[in-house]
């Protein structure tokens, strides 16, 4: 069975889920690049994110972190709900089960089929981000004869996160949420709808791999004190949305609270504020699968050069930014580490920094430097990757997008194979 997560055995060999990483691959019948998921590790953190919510509120997992069906069905038979961010998400969540009372749906820019499709499937609610954008849910929730269809507001907090700007979404720069000044014309919008629509929801979002509860709970206070505005309004709110964005450590000097922390703060804190009547949504993604996937590569070949006197070093694998675009994008360190025993290296092996960088024809395409050994092992596994993997993949350079391995119970119980090569040629020329 099942013994979670990522560890070396006695062994030495990598295992997930229990199993030897490069066994599962075999037992697959897939070749790197691939990503290997553990559904039993991923089933567990839902569960605590659930326990911690008890009764009193809803973990609606953030799909864009990796919408691959076997995963989103193993979130969502631990009782969570989903919260998408478009058309095609919302489409994969009811695919996989996701009761539509449990789907939430934000976004800065729904089309009027993806608002047309969240209001006839009678979601739980439409965050709205703009004033703007409330008029347009309540014109198409008119145009389908629609009464009270349940709308959200998303308000910028206007918090600044200690996060890496491309993923820092509740400052007064973004293009997210409604500014807290606006929100007095978001509810005239609302109510200019003459029943159309009915505000069920605040919610915000501050942000991505938030280390601490801190700046959480900072958003969520000044949500709470628009929620007292809203409500001396005369707006009976269902519940309060405080967002995502529990960081998970990707580098070994890096340490996060761990999610439940996250629920119990925001509980606390609308608790104190006596709003203890209203449910809790949460949005996590990255949290309940980043460290549950890896993503496997080859070594194609060390490289090494002598320009101007300075020694060079790479390790140069099969895996790219195509697959893994985080360190381009975010200058994000992912771990990598060998797949074989380390006692398996040949004698005399020493482990000194290699730059890992894969084949896309791009300088962003580095992995950065890792310690391993020399000479280099055959296969790696690039850590943290079962978050905004295989979801921000793309087949830039006509590369497939690569594989998916889903282990449980020791086993693999599904797989998705990569696209092959030829299909993909005839895509582009045909
Ligand atoms: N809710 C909303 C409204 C969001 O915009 C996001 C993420 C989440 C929830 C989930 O955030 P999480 O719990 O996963 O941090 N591609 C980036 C992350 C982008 C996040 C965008 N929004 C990365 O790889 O770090």
């Amino acid at each position: 069975m099942s013994s979670g997560g990522l560890i070396r055995g006695d062994d030495g060999t990598l295992r997930l889920c229990g199993a030897p990483l490069e066994a599962l691959l075999q037992a697959a019948g897939v070749d790197t690049p691939a990503y290997v998921y553990d559904l039993d590790a991923i089933a567990a953190s839902a569960r605590a994110l659930v326990a911690a919510l008890g009764d009193r509120g809803v973990c609606c997992y953030a799909i864009k972190a990796n919408d691959a069906a076997p995963i989103a069905r193993v979130i969502i038979r631990e009782g969570c709900g989903i919260d998408v961010v478009s058309g095609g998400e919302l489409r994969v969540a009811l695919a996989c089960g996701a009761k539509p009372d449990q789907i939430v749906y934000s976004g800065v820019a729904k089309r009027d089929d993806e608002i047309d499709l969240a209001l006839s499937t009678g979601i739980r609610a439409i965050h709205a981000e703009s004033v703007e954008e409330v008029d347009r849910i309540a014109a198409r929730a008119r145009a389908l004869r629609l009464r009270d269809a349940s709308i959200g507001l998303r308000v910028n907090p206007s918090v600044e996160a200690d996060t890496h700007a491309h993923i820092a979404t509740g400052h007064d720069e973004a293009k997210f949420g409604i500014a807290r000044d606006d929100v007095p014309r978001a509810l005239d919008a609302i109510r200019a709808s003459s029943g159309a629509l009915r505000l069920v929801s605040m919610s915000s979002h501050v942000g991505s791999m938030l280390m601490t509860t801190d700046p959480y709970v900072e958003a969520l206070r000044v949500l709470v004190e628009v929620v007292r505005e809203v409500q001396a309004r005369g707006f009976t709110l269902r519940y309060v949305d405080a967002g995502g964005g529990f960081g998970v450590p990707y580098r070994d000097d890096q340490q996060a609270v761990p999610g439940p922390a996250f629920v119990t703060a925001a509980r606390r804190t609308l608790d104190e504020a006596g709003l203890a009547d209203l449910a809790l949504l949460i949005e996590p993604g990255r949290w309940l699968v980043a460290a549950h996937g890896v993503l496997l590569t080859r070594v194609i070949q060390p490289k090494r050069s002598n320009a101007g006197g300075v020694a060079r070093r790479w390790l140069l694998v099969d895996a790219g930014m195509n697959d893994l675009i985080r360190p381009a994008l975010y200058q994000a360190h992912h771990r990598i580490v060998p797949v074989d025993a380390p006692a398996s290296a040949p004698a005399g092996s020493v482990v000194v920094p290699w730059r890992v960088a894969g084949p896309v024809c791009e300088s962003s395409d580095d992995f950065g430097e890792h310690p391993l050994p020399d000479p280099p092992p055959s296969l790696l596994a690039i850590r943290e990757a079962g978050a905004y993997g295989r979801s921000m993949a793309s087949t830039y350079n006509t590369r497939p997008i690569a594989a998916e391995v889903f282990v449980s119970g020791g086993a693999v119980v599904s797989v998705r194979r990569a696209r092959a090569i030829d299909a993909l040629v005839a895509d582009e020329t045909t």
